[in-house]
């Protein structure tokens, strides 16, 4: 199992260009089934996730090459529409191929994505969606089937989603783009990953209306054509990464990210004692931080709210500071397990529910921790920038499903960082 080494604390300096964004990129991989030809992607993260997601198009009959950070997907065959059991557990996300797969081919077969460490993670209101476009969807055991019932082809129709998950949005714009008639989603999320997913399907042919609102209308086409599309910077690595400079003091310029897609993070930064400079128009974010943070009090929402990713690290930096701090979880129900390594760090946290309280001292200890989840590893580097000596972080393989190199680029920042 992969470790990381961080020797702590660290001043960070220095300039990152920030990888393009996981969640952005795998629902336009996903929408590149709907095109029977060519999807060009760039600036694709080099990360677990987009791997997990090319074995799956490969397997369903997709060509897929990749060129450093270009990523050609030729969808122009498919011998498959079933998504393997072995993918589905790897990356829970795949689940919303079944409504690319039905947008395509009028049919997909994928297994129950099961929950993970931080919720249930149900798929109730994707199923709710396919249903709503005139999908039979036969759940046998862990099995999910979906057929379109009118002849192949999915419906248009109006519907209101019962929470704005980003998933069953995802979901409703890759099964909709295809069907006969217009679909409004009313209720839809509006994360920025959202908008871009919209962007990339406008570029292919799609004609969807509202981007950016939380009711999309999308008016069904024949089909799509080749395209190819830019992913933009990763506002959760950004975010992850502002905030380890937040535990560990010092100033940094992160490049190739838009400012406005952090607005309610940053404004938390300013509030807790960083200066910082958003330049929309060069798509850069530059932070300073002398002090320790003094506490806050924030709770994590949908978009525009304070994005629950940026839960943990904000936590971790949080745990370094200064002052008490109370933060709400209200996206998932378990998104708290890294508080017990940061207490095993020192941090003074106490948990009730959905509410984290934490009492800020400078700087932790070194301990020995485990990853246990993606951004939850990441909050441990982050914590562990402001402990005293060595920091061991094991189980870092969940890191790599979303960071491209989390040691490399805080070497970047001139922490000393390093896998071990
Ligand atoms: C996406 O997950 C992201 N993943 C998550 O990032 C992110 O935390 C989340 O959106 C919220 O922003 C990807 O984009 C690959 P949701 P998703 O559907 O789509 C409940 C990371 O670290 N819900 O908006 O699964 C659900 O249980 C990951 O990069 C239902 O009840 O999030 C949760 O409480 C972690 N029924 C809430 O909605 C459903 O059918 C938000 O989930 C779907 C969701």
């Amino acid at each position: 199992m992969s470790r990381i080494h961080v020797y702590g604390p660290a001043r960070l300096s220095g300039e990152l260009s920030i990888q393009g964004s996981k969640n952005a990129v795998l629902p336009m991989m996903a929408a590149a089934l709907l095109h029977k030809g060519i999807t060009v992607l760039t600036n694709v993260p080099t990360i677990q996730d987009v791997d997990c997601m090319v074995s799956i198009l490969r397997y369903i009959g997709c060509r897929c090459n990749r060129r450093g950070s270009t990523l050609e997907i030729d969808a122009t065959f498919l011998r498959s529409v079933k998504i393997p059991d072995c993918y589905v557990s790897q990356m829970r996300s795949s689940v919303i191929l079944l409504g690319a797969l039905l947008g395509r081919a009028g049919e997909g077969d994928s297994s129950y994505p099961g929950g993970c460490l931080i919720g249930a993670r149900p798929i109730d209101i994707h199923l709710e969606v396919l249903r709503n476009l005139g999908a039979e969807i036969l759940e046998d055991g862990d099995r999910i089937s979906a057929k379109a019932a009118c002849g192949g082809k999915l419906c248009g129709a109006q519907f209101q989603l019962r929470y704005p998950s980003v998933g069953a949005t995802e979901q409703a714009l890759l099964a909709s783009v295809l069907a006969d008639g217009i679909t409004v989603v009313q209720g839809a999320a509006r994360e920025p990953e959202i908008c871009q997913l919209c962007q990339c399907l406008n570029r292919m042919g799609a004609i969807i209306r509202g981007v950016g609102t939380d009711t999309l209308t999308i008016k069904g086409v024949e089909k799509l054509h080749d395209s190819r599309f830019d992913v933009r910077g990763d506002r959760i690595v950004a975010g992850t990464y502002l905030a380890a400079v937040m535990a560990a003091s010092g100033s940094i310029l992160l490049k190739d990210i838009t400012p406005s897609d952090l607005t309610v993070p940053l404004d938390l930064m300013e509030q807790a004692g960083a200066c910082i400079i958003r330049d929309e128009v060069k798509e850069q974010i530059a932070i300073s931080m002398e002090s320790h943070p003094v506490g806050l009090q924030f709770e994590t929402e949908p978009y525009p709210g304070f994005p629950t990713d940026l839960q943990s690290p904000f936590m971790a930096f949080l745990a370094a500071g200064e002052g008490e701090s109370l933060i709400r979880e209200q996206v998932f129900e378990g998104r708290f397990a890294t508080a017990e390594e940061l207490k095993r760090m020192g941090g003074v946290i106490r948990i009730n529910g959905r509410e984290a309280y934490v009492t800020g001292h400078y700087p932790l200890k070194n301990a020995k921790v485990k990853a246990r989840v993606l951004r939850g590893g990441a909050a441990l580097v982050v914590a562990a920038l402001a402990a005293e000596g060595e920091t061991v972080i094991e189980d870092c393989r969940h890191i790599e499903r979303g960071y491209e190199d989390i040691c490399r680029d805080l070497r970047v920042l001139n922490a000393d960082v390093r896998w071990g």
